[in-house]
């Protein structure tokens, strides 16, 4: 090498240091860094393998604000619920959603985003996840539940009265994704649902790591198949062939129309909405049943509430008589079932909520410190660990109590300490911000009609009334409702036959 081509290759060695980041120092002001020891990744793989572990590793060692570096990002983790008030209040020129979520809907969904087009999605959620849109969703979601769950078995006279046997998590997650497909994207054929639900399960094992650009070859083709199949059945051509699509998903196909997107790409986002409708509500329609059968004090409470709602709703499940008509306003009569739901999910959901440094911004604490975070990082915050299983907050974290969420007099308990000071978010399943989930009402709504027509119109049982509660699986920290690493056996008779 030439003394010249010496000093080029040094100056380009440097360069690729400085980029992957070896040369940086923390600063004064800046919270600790801890880059690991891997350039560029630093703690990638260990956070990928257990999320929650490593956090709580770095907070036992920095504390509750700590900056890391994670596959060439250096991300500022602030785990202190009482000051999440600056994160969420922060303006969207400084810290912003949109530019992380891009570059993760591209990577998984093949959509590219264009500007100002998640105002599309605002406005249609405003007009048909909230209000009276709500009211219309929510019935035709109860339409399709209990086609699915109450007409498969009346099938045949053979079936009349026998307990069947399933896994639980596949039996919910089979049937609320099916209804809640059906009442978005309109009706075609039963089979059709099935199969998409199937072809849901496989792309929903690869989720995680096709995130993460960690996917081996051969499953990132397995995953662009799937891609394709979802692009082509929730195509623009096929909706046209459908019944009662609901007014969400039409009016976003008809705002990103008229923006000028090509009908390729808004077959793309259908499947994005799918994800995002459909991925966490039927693993929590599972925890929310299994918590209920494995803790009889809890399935009696909701039980209980069910009978009540019913009679005072003047309806009654009769052998070969109508349907019941679960009403918006009998979904507003089960605190019990409420608090369940709000349990059951903070126990199992855990998002990952990530915004750009767009400006350097000075983070202030509810206690007084102040932190300076950079332009160019990232910040989050990991709910699970900083609120959900705090025991300062809720008290035995690890257990189940359905009435967690209930005050003495039967009402809504909202006020939570942490050292003696009010925790303002004293649960996140749906994140919060600019970014908090616009479908939780809808989604609330869903969990409490699945519950509600189980217990109505089934018994059912653990076929292990001591089954132990599942492990999560650790791979999903960061991606929603969490998922078991195995099924669990059930039993379920259907009571009566209805019309
Ligand atoms: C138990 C069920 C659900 C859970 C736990 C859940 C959770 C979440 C979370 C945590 C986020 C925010 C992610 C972030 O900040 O990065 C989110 C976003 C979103 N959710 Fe949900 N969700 C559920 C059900 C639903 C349903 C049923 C719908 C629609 C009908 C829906 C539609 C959406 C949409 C469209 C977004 C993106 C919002 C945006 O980009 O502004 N979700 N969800």
């Amino acid at each position: 090498m030439t003394g010249k081509n010496m000093w080029i290759f040094l100056a380009a060695l440097i360069g690729w240091l400085y980029l992957i980041g070896v040369f940086r120092v923390r600063r004064p002001g800046e919270p600790p860094l801890d880059k690991g020891f891997i350039p560029w990744l630093g703690h990638v793989l260990e956070f990928r393998r257990n999320t929650l572990q490593f956090l709580e590793r770095m907070r036992k060692k920095h504390g509750d604000v700590f900056t890391i570096q994670l596959g060439g990002f250096y991300v500022t983790f602030l785990q202190d619920p009482l000051s999440f008030g600056t994160f969420f209040k922060e303006s969207r020129e400084k810290l912003d959603f949109r530019k992380f979520a891009q570059h993760l809907v591209r990577r998984v969904f093949g959509y590219e985003t264009i500007e100002d087009d998640h105002r599309i999605l605002q406005m249609a959620n405003n007009k048909h996840l909230m209000g009276d849109g709500l009211e219309v969703m929510t019935q035709a979601m109860m339409a399709n539940l209990q086609n699915l769950m109450l007409h498969n078995n009346t099938d045949s006279c053979a079936k009349e009265s026998a307990w069947t046997e399933d896994g639980l998590f596949m039996y919910s997650y089979n049937i609320v994704f099916r209804a809640g497909y059906l009442a978005l994207y309109g009706n075609k054929d039963r089979d059709e649902s099935e199969a998409l639900f199937y072809e849901f399960r496989k792309y929903d094992q690869l989720f995680p790591d096709l995130a993460y650009g960690v996917l081996p070859p051969k499953k990132r083709v397995d995953a662009r198949r799937l891609m394709e199949f979802f692009w082509e059945s929730l195509s623009l051509q096929k909706l046209r062939t459908k019944d009662s699509v609901s007014g969400w998903i039409w009016d976003i196909q008809r705002g990103k129309e008229e923006m000028g997107l090509s009908e390729e790409m808004i077959n793309r986002y259908m499947f994005t909405i799918l994800w995002a409708s459909q991925g966490n509500t039927g693993p929590s329609s599972f925890w929310l049943l299994f918590y209920l059968m494995r803790y009889p004090e809890a399935l009696a409470a909701v039980k209980g509430e069910v009978d009540t709602v019913l009679r005072e709703n003047g309806q009654k499940i009769q052998r070969g008589g109508p349907l019941i008509n679960l009403t918006r306003t009998m979904l507003t009569q089960t605190p019990v079932l409420d608090s369940a739901v709000e349990e059951t999910l903070r126990l199992t959901a855990a998002p990952l909520l990530t915004r750009a440094v767009l400006q350097d911004i000075t983070l202030k604490m509810a206690d007084g410190r102040e932190y300076l975070i950079r332009k160019g990082d990232r910040m989050a915050m990991f709910p699970y660990s900083s609120v959900h299983i705090d025991p300062d907050i809720h008290p035995e974290p690890r257990s189940f109590k359905y009435d967690r969420f209930l005050n003495p007099d039967g009402s809504k308990k909202t006020t939570f300490y942490k050292a003696g000071k009010k925790v303002k978010y004293y649960t996140m399943p749906w994140g919060s911000g600019v970014s908090k989930c616009p479908g939780r009402f809808f989604a609330t709504n869903e969990l409490k009609q699945f519950i509600f027509l189980m217990v109505a119109y089934y018994d059912f049982e653990l076929l292990n009334p001591n089954e132990e509660v599942p492990e999560l699986n650790q791979t999903r920290w960061g991606f929603g409702t969490m998922h078991p690493t195995r099924d669990v056996r059930t039993i379920m008779f259907q009571k009566k036959k209805h019309k």
